[in-house]
């Protein structure tokens, strides 16, 4: 085995002092973002529940700390009860339940544990709309709204759980859903330039675009930088379990637009194109969790392209983002503070969460740096 950086040491050593720490104040709850240094707090039913015990779980399979499996389970046993309600669920399953369920499976072999992420995969699977052979992303968010024909960037991520049932079951049913989604994403969302739109309204009775949308980015023709990086790492981990081209040229189109744009960075401003600063109006806040993301995506290319150099460039890649994140992200200095890293912005267009620390941020730059560390378990 190589030997570990020393960077990277001092960098997993933070993370698990820090998360030795959080588990006895967070315990098995649901943080957020975090402000004035502590984790908000979410309902198990947000979809960013599975990315504090996805850490634990990370951390686990390193260390075997009884702490963070003893908090995971109470996370995956407190989400289990949500799988009898499913209008409180939404695509955001595939975050939830990979994170949780799948990973424990994948670490312990816990039959309860699969049981359950199955439940979740074919929950995730019966929001399938054959018409426009695309997932449904949410639920109504109020009376009256219409928004059974929103798919969005993100469910690229939810896909995993359905080629994971596949596999687990030997069903190929899951599968086909997840490629039929996939390949509608890579047709309608990812521009020719490699950007990325957030989403995509389709009629739900007749299955045809209506509208193509920015959601979270700053306008329709604009680049939201985290659906970017949601886009690279989606789409290779389609490839990986379908081999099929068309997605590794989809993760390398997307992955060459973001690295392009990100240069130096050790992040991107939260949209890649966004006006300059007004003097009302502040645009440039930074998302370090699109770069953690990024980053992930870029070891996982490296794992699964085959040519030697573009493998070791992706890696090289990966680490220098990782690495940028720690020394200019990291809080490192300020044992107060829940987050592992500064810089996120949640949502900007509703102006919730700029510039703070974000628990999909953490989860990401943690899975980043334990698979430096050589873990070799993908939870996705
Ligand atoms: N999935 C929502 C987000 O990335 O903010």
């Amino acid at each position: 085995m190589n030997e570990v950086a020393e960077w990277i040491q001092e960098a997993f050593e933070f993370i698990t002092e820090k998360s030795k720490r959080n588990v006895k104040v967070i315990g098995s709850q649901f943080p957020h973002a975090s402000m004035d240094k502590k984790y908000q707090l979410e309902p198990a039913s947000w979809w960013t529940a599975g990315f504090w015990p996805g850490v634990l779980w990370n951390l686990y399979a390193q260390t075997q700390e009884d702490s963070f499996l003893k908090t995971a389970r109470a996370c995956e046993d407190k989400m289990a009860v949500l799988l009898s309600d499913v209008e409180t669920l939404d695509h955001d399953i595939g975050f939830m339940w990979t994170l949780t369920s799948v990973a424990d499976y994948k670490i312990t072999g816990s039959k309860t544990a699969r049981q359950t992420a199955l439940l979740a995969a074919n929950l995730l699977a019966a929001r399938y709309n054959i018409a426009g052979n695309f997932i449904r992303a949410w639920n109504p968010w109020y009376e009256g709204d219409k928004n059974c024909g929103i798919a969005i960037i993100d469910c690229m991520m939810n896909l995993p759980l359905l080629y994971w049932a596949s596999e687990e079951t030997r069903d190929p049913r899951f599968k086909h859903i997840a490629v039929q989604h996939a390949t509608m994403t890579e047709r309608e969302f990812i521009r020719q330039d490699g950007s990325v739109f957030h989403m995509v309204n389709f009629d739900p009775e007749t299955g045809d675009v209506i509208e193509k949308l920015g959601g979270q980015g700053f306008s329709n023709e604009s680049s939201w930088a985290r659906g970017g990086a949601w886009a690279i790492y989606g789409m290779a981990l389609t490839y990986k379990f379908t081999r099929n081209t068309i997605f590794i040229n989809a993760a390398k189109n997307t992955t060459k637009y973001f690295l392009d744009q990100l240069k130096d960075a050790p992040y991107p401003v939260w949209d890649f194109k966004v006006p300059d600063n007004t003097s009302n109006t502040r645009y440039d806040y930074p998302d370090s969790s699109a770069a953690a993301i990024a980053a992930c995506g870029l070891l996982c290319l490296a794992d699964i392209v085959e040519d030697v150099p573009s493998a070791q460039d992706y890696k090289f890649q990966a680490e220098s983002i990782l690495k940028r994140l720690y020394y200019t992200c990291g809080t490192r200095d300020d044992q107060e503070e829940q987050g592992l890293l500064r810089h996120g912005t949640g949502h900007f267009p509703e102006q919730k969460n700029l510039d703070v620390p974000l628990i999909y941020g953490d989860y990401f730059f943690v899975e980043g740096i334990t698979r430096l560390m050589g873990q070799s378990i993908s939870f996705w």
